[in-house]
């Protein structure tokens, strides 16, 4: 009799703990923390560029250990991310959203990741220390080449306004599912759950 339980497939499915429903709370804490930094870092970046003064060095010395916190953030969060998973999506969500979701969600990644590196070979092409506390300095991670530096440099700005625009998706997707789809989707981030 127990054999037969053990091998019934409905029963199996029964068995089976039903998924969860919210992040975890290290998932939403480095979510919205890396939300804030996020944010900050483009607008100190716009600031930065657009700026003469003598505000431009203390922005730039925001700008270059923030990206080096959010490099390190990042990696964690795939971590975490490629280990629990996430809840799954409503299953009456449109095919095209879905994958809407999946591809926004892996340009954030792809970019929140691409944009400290970028910011890090760039100087370092260009020859310039990334200085991060006092005489603190982080390595060199590529060689020193001006049309290198160049690239990068086209690149940060491009890939900048790129994350600004898939964060503003996001958000726009977020108000969506919290305010007018109402299913869930937005509070597994907001708030605590199984
Ligand atoms: C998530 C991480 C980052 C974001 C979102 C970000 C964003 C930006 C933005 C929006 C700009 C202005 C681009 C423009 O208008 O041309 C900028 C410029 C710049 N960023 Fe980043 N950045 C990040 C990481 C880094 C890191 C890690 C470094 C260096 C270690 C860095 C170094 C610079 C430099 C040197 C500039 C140009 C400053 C100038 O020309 O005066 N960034 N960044």
């Amino acid at each position: 009799m127990s054999t037969i339980h053990a091998t019934n497939p409905q029963r199996k499915r029964d068995a089976a703990p039903a998924p969860h429903t919210h992040f975890t709370p290290l998932q939403r804490l480095l979510h919205w923390t890396m939300a804030v930094l996020i944010l900050t870092m483009l607008f100190v970046g716009v600031g930065m560029v657009a700026t003469v003064s003598h505000l431009h060095q203390t922005l730039i010395a925001i700008h270059r250990p923030l990206g080096i916190a959010l490099l390190i953030l990042v990696i964690v969060r795939i971590g975490v991310r490629l280990t629990r998973g996430s809840p799954p999506l409503p299953r009456d969500l449109p095919a095209w959203q879905r994958a809407g979701a999946y591809a926004s969600h892996l340009a954030l990644y792809g970019l929140m990741l691409a944009m400290p590196l970028i910011g890090w070979s760039m100087l370092s092409a260009g020859g310039f220390p990334v200085t991060l506390y006092g005489p603190l300095h982080l390595p060199p991670i590529v060689p020193r080449n001006v049309e290198l530096y160049a690239t990068l440099r086209t690149l940060h700005t491009v890939f900048g306004l790129l994350l600004f625009a898939t964060v503003l998706l996001h958000l726009a997707a977020a108000l969506f599912h919290g305010l007018i789809r109402r299913d869930g989707v937005l509070s597994s981030m907001a708030r605590g759950g199984r």
